[in-house]
């Protein structure tokens, strides 16, 4: 199931190409967010439902704000309010929703392969708004994108992604999207939290952050889950925070600034310091915004549209 087959799935079945056109397609949304009125009538009668299975800020309301900016019907479903309290199937929720004439759907759900699994059940377009440990595609997208304001191509561009590789939906898509568009990758963490021969995909893989903070251009650090902590992948959260943290010492030390960026949501003190995730060089906002055109993009190419002349 690829883009071309009308859905946003994981950025494994996308090509350059398709990357490509997404990118440059938000770029023109991206000046709409400017405007005043920050609305246009692409969507119009299209009805977009955004299923979330589990919870979300960003992703949620972008998605939410890019049905809005392109006058999309759009409708929220929460499973904590929904039948699926019941005892109902996904499959079952998602039937009985398309029933009502929907033509797409954006779903976050707990398990890898949701998303692949509506896609092959129900007529309408299907984006993945992140799947288990699985994929986040439009947040590897809108990260590509935001690295694309500052440099000018990501041919070549220098990229580490620190953290809980093994647990990051977030990791495994930049990692699709960023080797795709020519980046070089390299993931850091403690080795418990990175998958044994992840190398095979083409990615650098290095335990020592300092050397790893030295011969890049940007780090993008992932939230480390509080959930894991009694799980034995590390002592405890103030040894990740001295061995792996992202602190103003370590950035200080290094022969050139490099730019900070982070998927959120963050916790301060422990994968990053407070006053690296404001600084100067951090993009952690511009992430932010870029998701809503990013997001817009999405939804305007699968439901048909070619010409950006919005
Ligand atoms: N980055 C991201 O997916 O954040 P949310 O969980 O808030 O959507």
């Amino acid at each position: 199931m690829t883009f071309k087959d009308g859905h946003l799935l994981g950025l494994e079945y996308a090509d350059k190409e398709d990357i490509e056109l997404i990118l440059n397609t938000a770029k023109s949304f991206r000046e709409i967010l400017e405007r005043p009125i920050k609305k246009v009538p692409t969507l119009q009668g299209k009805t977009v439902v955004n299923l979330f299975f589990e919870s979300s800020t960003r992703t949620r309301i972008s998605f939410e704000l890019a049905e809005k900016r392109l006058s999309a019907d759009s409708v929220n479903f929460s499973s904590s309010t929904s039948s699926v309290k019941k005892g109902e199937t996904l499959l079952d929720t998602a039937r009985n929703i398309e029933a009502m004439k929907i033509d797409m759907v954006v779903i976050r759900h707990q398990s890898p392969g949701a998303p692949n699994f509506l896609a092959r059940n129900l007529d309408a377009n299907i984006i993945n708004a992140g799947d288990g440990a699985h994929e986040h595609p439009t947040q590897a997208l809108l990260d590509m994108m935001t690295m694309l304001e500052k440099y000018e191509t990501l041919e070549g561009l220098k990229v580490a992604i620190i953290g809980d590789i093994s647990h990051s939906r977030v990791a495994l898509s930049n990692i699709h999207g960023l080797l795709k568009m020519g980046a070089n990758v390299t993931l850091c963490g403690p080795a418990t939290m990175i998958p044994r021969e992840i190398e095979g995909l083409g990615v650098d893989v290095s335990y020592h952050v300092d050397e790893v903070l030295e011969k890049v251009d940007v780090i993008n650090v992932l939230r480390i889950q509080l959930e894991r902590q009694d799980s034995g992948l590390f002592p405890s959260l103030r040894e990740y925070h001295n061995y792996f943290g992202i602190t103003r010492d370590r950035l200080d030390r290094l022969s050139r600034p490099i730019t900070i960026m982070h998927p959120g949501p963050i916790n301060r003190g422990v994968e990053i310091a407070s006053d690296v995730a404001d600084s100067e060089h951090s993009l952690i906002l511009n992430q932010v915004t870029n998701g809503v055109a990013i997001r817009m993009a999405v939804l305007y190419l699968l439901s048909g549209g070619e010409n950006v002349n919005v």
